[in-house]
């Protein structure tokens, strides 16, 4: 990932040429932090991006992540991003801290404080050559020569995150991070889960074993770390570890499709005060209480097609807040089919979606098949009048906040859906 080079030599360029006077404006651009993100998706194709997971922190989100810490940034603090990126983290914590009167003995304090790593080179230069900017934009006289001033952050280098041990990190009193979100194959030994994982669950678990006790820990986490399913086993760990709290961000930014949260706190030995991953309710009755939820049980790229010819429903011919009656299309299935009536939700919802559980009701005389985007929700009564009063729960403004609180991903889950107060139906 040697693209960022082009960049950081124009960026090395203008400090090295322009000897007295830098232009202050420039200086400003160059370490705005949500503008590095659009000279990435100058150099980078979005595969690109996603393949190294580098998305850069925009500034609003840094400067929350940043004053979620519990215990404000000195110079007695050692402050780490773990993959730092182009060092937007960093250059945020750098503004917690005073300037020298000049470039050195700035960066000679800097230089203490602020520790990052990342796997690609080129990233850490352009975080190394940033922070000398901040510097030099906060007003600083440049002193020395560019490379001596980059070789005073020599706690900012190139580097895995999973290779680090715990005696490199014993010092450390803050970590911040957005790790990357794509999908790698879980180190298996103590983890949570065999498969495919999230690497920023793969990283912050690490640091969590990794960091010293008392540790301040700001980390911006992709939400399905937060609501999905699957990451009930990290859930755990992360309580058991950390005495945090979850703040709900929303969207990463507006080019990036992915809702993210963050998770603020200090490591603590045994923690016994669970996370609060989402608003406590109280005491409140669930709509599993009533109702059994399940996955719609046919695959359609799976499942053969034999057997017996049933109706078949699926999110294109099952039609937003109506009852269906009649039969559109049949299917060969010979797995589980299902005996209306009963509500069906289209799994794929976002929180930008007018209504996040679109549902239809399905009152046929006959066993149906039902397909896996699809989540059934059938009446323990079994009548078609317990089925028109969930759909009315499902249309509500109510539903729509417990569902976008709960979950920010672009899909629903039975857990979730199980959940949903019904009271007063
Ligand atoms: C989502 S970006 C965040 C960068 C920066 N912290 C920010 O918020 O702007 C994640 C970064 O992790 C880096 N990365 C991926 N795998 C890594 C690893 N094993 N060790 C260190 N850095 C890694 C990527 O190169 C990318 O720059």
């Amino acid at each position: 990932m040697n693209q960022l080079n082009k960049h950081n030599s124009s960026l090395r360029e203008f400090l090295e040429s322009e000897e007295d006077h830098l232009d202050t404006s420039v200086l400003g651009e160059m370490v705005n932090l949500d503008s590095i993100d659009v000279v990435l998706r100058e150099c980078l194709t979005i595969e690109e991006m996603r393949e190294a997971g580098s998305f850069f922190t925009g500034a609003e989100l840094a400067a929350t992540a940043v004053n979620l810490f519990q215990a404000p940034i000195t110079f007695d603090s050692v402050v780490l991003d773990p993959t730092c990126g182009a060092g937007n983290l960093l250059i945020e914590c750098s503004r917690r801290l005073g300037v020298e009167s000049t470039l050195s003995k700035t960066l000679e304090k800097w230089g203490g404080v602020l520790w990052g790593y990342d796997i690609h080179e080129s990233f850490v230069e352009a975080t190394r050559l940033r922070i000398v900017i901040e510097a030099l934009y906060r007003g600083v006289k440049k002193d020395c020569s560019i490379d001596a001033a980059l070789a005073m952050l020599t706690h900012i280098k190139c580097g895995d995150a999973l290779m680090v041990d715990s005696d490199e990190l014993a010092t450390v009193t803050h970590s911040i991070m957005n790790p990357p979100f794509t999908s790698w194959p879980s180190p298996r030994e103590n983890y949570w889960k065999v498969g495919k994982v999230n690497a920023a669950g793969v990283i912050f678990d690490k640091y969590l074993r990794l960091l010293p006790l008392d540790c301040n820990i700001s980390a911006i986490l992709p939400d399905v770390l937060r609501s999905g399913s699957r990451y009930e086993g990290f859930r755990t760990f992360t309580s058991s570890q950390v005495n945090a709290q979850c703040n709900v961000w929303g969207r990463f930014n507006s080019k990036t499709d992915v809702d993210v949260f963050i998770l603020h706190g200090n490591l603590e030995e045994d923690n016994q005060e669970e996370i609060a991953w989402h608003e406590d309710l109280g005491e409140y009755t669930a709509l599993s209480e009533r109702y059994d939820v399940c996955i719609g049980p046919l695959v359609a790229y799976r499942d053969p097609e034999e057997g017996e010819s049933y109706p078949y429903f699926h999110p294109k011919n099952s039609p937003n807040w109506q009852t269906v009656t009649e039969p559109t299309e049949f299917r060969r299935f010979s797995g589980t089919v299902l005996e209306p009536p009963f509500v069906v939700i289209k799994r794929t919802s976002s929180p930008s979606d007018r209504y996040r559980a679109s549902a239809t009701i399905i009152n046929l005389k006959e066993a149906v098949a039902i397909e896996n985007h699809m989540i059934v929700i059938k009446p323990k009564s079994s009548t078609l009048r317990d089925c028109k009063k969930i759909l009315k729960v499902l249309k509500s403004n109510q539903t729509n906040e417990f569902l976008n609180e709960r979950i920010r991903l672009r899909h629903l889950t039975v857990t979730v859906i199980k959940d949903i107060p019904i009271e007063g139906t």
